[in-house]
């Protein structure tokens, strides 16, 4: 499979900085394609926990990363990743497309500043300038990384930016510029002609792993608009975002949890308060990689994800920590909305309002360390029967294969069935 986009099913968070390390063993080239430093793809190897921002967490793997233009490029985080990354791995080989747009420290303040001015309706951004990078982006006011390298349109862009941003880009002007033309020079020597680099790989055989940020349900057209991110996060970005043709993915992993997560405000309609949600929020650490917030918490969402799964055309489904929800007495999944049926809601006025039905199965055993250990070893047979029955009504319930299962936070946790 030469071309796999892992793609995140549910609001981000699914465990898609593990999965795409796992699937890019052997793999040559890993790839981001959108979102930007609003990410943070967690990977433990060994005893090394690694969050990464900018590069795909699959670098690990393949040592080969690419970032393609739909990526908002936040220089400082990238150099941050490098390093951090080099630090355990070595050198660590970085493509970066010029096309891709720079988040400077205008897009975080203005971050900030809709953030205020939504007030109540606030979205809950990471406050890393995603939104506002986008708005200069298709405003065709951006910065991309070529315009500081071939400056000949950087004061133009800049001029725009006073009159519409005033006194926000005065502040320490000269002191900001002299540091994003810094990033830019240390980055010349990574800028490269990444869609060219893909079809490369793909040409004489290697296998290239397009790395997803954020989930389906953040997407900005087909998430819980307007609590979403301001980036394609299904399946076709990945083409669209990197610079390849839909013929170069030949195969979309669709990653989720075995519950529910999402930061940040919007519907959650399996959203659960209480001891149960507590308790999986600690086992599983389940506080952001980027802002440290607490995540809310819910069940698993069949409606959201059959939705997922064919917006993406999932091909098959990274089904990670199984092993947080293990040691329930019972485990609830919600199998439909009532009165909704065949459809997904499309609007957030009417996710709002649904009420989900849920199926309560019998929970299986605490898995930890020794648990793990038997379960590389002899695989989905070795799986407790009613995490396995869970597994299969999951398969039954959305008509797609759940072909890797996570069994704990290091990349080779993983069972295949
Ligand atoms: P932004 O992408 O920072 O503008 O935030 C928009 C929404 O997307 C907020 O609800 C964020 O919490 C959410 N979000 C952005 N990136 C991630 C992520 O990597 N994981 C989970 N949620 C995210």
């Amino acid at each position: 499979m030469p071309g796999v986009a892992v793609i995140g099913l549910q609001w981000g968070d699914e465990g898609k900085g593990k999965a795409s390390a796992y699937l890019a063993r052997g793999a040559s080239l890993a790839v981001r394609f959108n979102g930007g430093a609003n990410a943070g793809h967690t990977v433990t190897l060994d005893d090394r926990s690694l969050s990464l921002h900018m590069l795909p967490a699959a670098s690990v793997s393949t040592r080969k990363a690419a970032i393609g233009p739909g990526v908002y490029l936040d220089l400082e985080e990238l150099f941050r990743d490098l390093e951090r990354l080099e630090k355990v791995l070595g050198r660590v080989e970085v493509t970066i497309s010029p096309r891709a747009h720079l988040v400077t420290p205008l897009q975080k303040k203005l971050d900030a500043k809709l953030e205020e001015a939504r007030g109540g309706a606030a979205i809950g951004t990471t406050m890393r300038g995603i939104g506002p990078t986008a708005i200069h982006k298709y405003g065709r006011l951006g910065l991309r990384l070529c315009d500081v390298l071939e400056p000949e349109l950087l004061s133009s862009i800049l001029d725009v930016w006073a009159r519409l941003w005033g006194d926000l880009v005065k502040v320490e002007e000269e002191d900001v510029l002299a540091v994003i033309r810094g990033l830019a020079e240390r980055a010349r020597p990574l800028v490269g002609d990444v869609s060219k680099l893909i079809r490369a790989q793909l040409e004489t055989g290697g296998t290239v792993v397009f790395e997803g940020a954020q989930g389906t349900m953040l997407d900005i057209d087909y998430g819980t608009y307007p609590f979403v991110t301001s980036s394609h996060t299904v399946s076709p970005a990945a083409a669209l975002g990197s610079g390849v043709g839909l013929r170069s993915i030949d195969r979309v992993i669709g990653v989720s949890k075995a519950y529910t997560t999402r930061v940040g405000s919007g519907p959650f309609p399996t959203e659960l308060k209480g001891e149960v949600a507590d308790a999986l929020r600690e086992r599983g650490g389940e506080y952001g990689a980027t802002t440290g917030r607490p995540r809310r918490i819910g069940w698993l969402d069949l409606p959201q994800l059959r939705y997922a799964c064919q917006l993406n055309d999932v091909d098959a489904i990274f089904l990670t920590r199984i092993d947080t929800l293990s040691g329930q007495s019972r485990v609830s999944i919600c199998k439909d909305y009532e009165g909704v049926e065949g459809f997904y809601p499309e609007t957030v006025q009417r996710l709002w309002k649904v009420r989900p039905r849920f199926v309560e199965l019998e929970g299986w055993p605490l898995i930890e360390e020794d648990e793990r250990r038997v379960l590389r070893r002899e695989g989905y047979g070795a799986l407790h029967g009613n995490a396995r029955r869970f597994v299969e009504l999951i398969e039954d319930e959305l008509g797609a294969p759940v072909k890797y299962i996570g069994i704990g936070p290091r990349v080779d946790d993983v069972i295949e069935k």
